[in-house]
Order: C-alpha cells, then structure tokens, then sequence
C-alpha cells in the first residue's frame, strides 16, 4: 500500500464538479508535482488532503488509514500556502512553535525543536525578528520551518515559490529539494510551473479541468506524453494531422510529409484520423552540404524547408521553418541561419508522438 493514497476522489462546487475521480499513490518519502492551468482543482486536492475541504466522495489513505474524518489538525498533513500567512503579530519562533503550543508539547521541548528547525532553515539568529522584518525567501522558510514542527507525515505545499523573484526562486526550490530528501517526508507539490515540476519531482500527475491525465515520472512525462493536451503543458510543439496507412504518416494538407511510423508507439485506433506531434528542439536543421554528407551515409529521412522567421534567446534561437505548406518551429542551438535561407531538416524520431484527433 501506498504512503498517501487517494481513491475516486470527488468534489462539487454549487453542483459544478470541480474534482472528478482523482486517484494517486504515493510511495513514503515521494515528492509528487500536481501541474497543471489555473483552475483546473490542484489547491482544492490539496486541500482536502489536508481535511480544510470535505470531498464528496471518495477515500484519502496516509499510512494505510482512512482520514476522511479526522479533523485537520489531527490528519498528520500540513499545508504551506504560496503567501506564507504568518502571525504577524508573533516572532518568528514564537511562529513556529505555534503548531507545538497548540498540541500542548511541554515548552523546554518546543522551544529546543523551534531552534533546531530554525537551524534547519538556515535561519538562526533570526528568532525574535517579526515577519515584516525578514524578507520573502526567510517569510517562506519560516513557513516551511513551523509545518515541519508539528511532525506531519505529508507536506503539502500549494505554489510556495511563486511570490519569488527568479533568483530567490530557484534558490528556494533547491533548497526544499534538499530539506525534503534531508528529511524523507512525504510531499505533494502544487505548481503551474513546468520547468518546477520537473526538476523538483520524484513523478508528476498533470491535471486537467479536475482529473489526472497522466501521473509519471519527469522524463517520461515530457517525451511520452499520452495526449496532446499532457503535452501541451510542457511546452509548445508542431502538430501535424493526418492519416496512416501501412505504416507511412500523410499530412493532410497536402498528401505530402511522408514518414515511416513503423517504429513508433502505435496508441491510436483510427490510422485515418491522427495527428503526430513534433517536439521543437527534435528538429535539426542542416545546409546544403550537410545534407550531401549526411544523406549518403544515413538513413534519416530529410525535408527541404526555408526559413520565415527566426528569433534569438540567448541559449537557443527560434525558427520558423517553412515545409510542403507547413510551419514547423524549431529550436536549436545555433543561430547561423537567416530568413529566407533555403535548407534542409531531419526530424529525431525518438521524440515523435501519434495522437487520436
Ligand atoms: N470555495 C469555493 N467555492 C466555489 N468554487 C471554488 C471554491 N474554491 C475553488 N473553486 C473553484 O474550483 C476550481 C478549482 O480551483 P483551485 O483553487 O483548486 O484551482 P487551482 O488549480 O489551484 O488554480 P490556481 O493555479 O489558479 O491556484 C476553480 O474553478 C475555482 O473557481
Ligand atoms: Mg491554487
């Protein structure tokens, strides 16, 4: 049995379901991304593990027992909001041991694991300031420091480090990253954020409009998405639609990109409804005499294009490639082609997706 287990859970808002069947297993000491757009129910499934919202129905599991009606401060899942929400009133230990004074632990007690956490922060020193004296990333830390003095058994954060400036952001996403390996403790991380979820997690759920499209691991995520709409949460890609017959792709648009789809995973059901999805940066482009080269000594299948629009960002340059009718957008690393260049393109297979339209 899973650590934390979500079964068929349910939930309505004035009767408009906004969570539909959720389900997830999460292993003991997993940290488990919930990604998804605004709105589509991650802070709602957060919150009812957390017991701060009663599902409809449906069971919530945490070391094999069902929580579904034990109160919220008793459930052993402590929540972290993305705007700290800390006493302003009280001291940033005064803060911490909050949780503690209320479970009535003896004070000699609280006061030694309060100082201990702050350690774990990285904050000693920091104890009698008030919030307003300490800066986002330390409001945060404290945060995470008075969820942790209560020994909860999950954590669940809810976008921790969106009110971050960039720097203190990735600064912070480490720095959970290694206090959540530090401390083995089971975690649901709520983010909209891609590039966040993947590298801060052991495996992602992508939700969409209230329901878990797919729960996998990072990499398999991003390069085996199981429909267009997963896909699209990890970035923009060319789709082109289309038929199959006897293993050769058609473009619909002018019966005319052909490719061998033999040996790609085939998930479809209607060869002639399809649409196969085209990672930018699976796109490679060459000159003229690359192509020479290349084309006598491999088996690539190549394409003639021309460049319509190209825009630099640093790390990668952006093209637009014109192709028998389609605009494919490319990523590469080089910016050495121009607008109106005439050139040639491969396409790495291994990165192709079919989807039924
Ligand atoms: N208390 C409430 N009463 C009525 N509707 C609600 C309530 N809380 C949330 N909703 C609705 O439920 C849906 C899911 O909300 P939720 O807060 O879970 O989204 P989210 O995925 O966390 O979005 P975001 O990324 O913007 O935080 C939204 O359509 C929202 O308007
Ligand atoms: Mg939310």
């Amino acid at each position: 049995m899973a650590f934390l287990e979500i079964r068929n859970l349910g939930l309505s808002f004035d009767g408009k379901p906004v969570l539909e069947n959720i389900n997830l297993d999460i292993k003991e000491g997993e940290i488990v991304s919930l990604l998804g757009a605004s709105g589509c129910g991650k802070s709602t499934t957060l919150k009812t593990v957390a017991g701060i919202l009663k599902q409809d129905v449906g069971d919530i599991f945490i070391d094999g027992e069902n929580i579904n009606n034990i109160k919220t401060g008793q459930r052993g899942a402590v929540i972290v909001f993305q705007d700290y929400l800390l006493f302003p009133h009280m001291t940033v230990i005064q803060n911490i041991e909050f949780g503690m004074k209320m479970m009535k632990v003896d004070k000699s007690v609280r006061k030694e694991k309060s100082m201990k956490l702050l350690e774990t922060v990285k904050l000693s020193g920091y104890e009698n300031r008030y919030p307003n004296e300490l800066s986002g990333g330390q409001q945060q830390r404290v945060s995470i420091a008075r969820a942790l003095a209560v020994n909860p058994k999950v954590l669940l954060l809810d976008e921790p480090f969106s009110n971050l400036d960039v720097n203190l952001r990735s600064e912070m996403r480490k720095f959970v990253s290694d206090l959540q390996k530090e401390l083995k403790i089971t975690t649901i991380l709520v983010t909209h954020d891609m590039e966040e979820a993947i590298i801060m997690s052991d495996r992602i759920a992508v939700m969409i409009d209230g329901r878990i499209r797919q729960f996998d691991e990072p990499k398999k995520l991003y390069e085996k998405p199981v429909c267009r709409e997963v896909a699209d949460v990890f970035g923009e890609k060319n789709y082109i639609s289309g038929y199959i017959n006897n293993n050769i792709f058609t473009s619909d648009i002018n019966d005319k990109i052909l490719f061998d789809v033999s040996e790609l995973d085939n998930n479809y059901d209607d060869p002639e409804n399809v649409e196969i999805m085209i990672p930018k940066e699976s796109i490679n482009i060459i000159d003229e005499n690359s192509y020479l080269e290349l084309n006598s000594e491999c088996n690539n299948e190549f394409f003639r294009g021309i460049i319509v629009d190209k825009k630099y960002a640093g790390e990668n340059t952006f093209y637009e490639v014109e192709s028998e009718g389609c605009i494919l957008n490319v990523s590469q690393d080089s910016d050495r082609y121009n607008i109106n260049d005439s050139v040639y393109f491969y396409i790495d297979k291994n990165r192709i997706c079919i989807f039924e339209k």
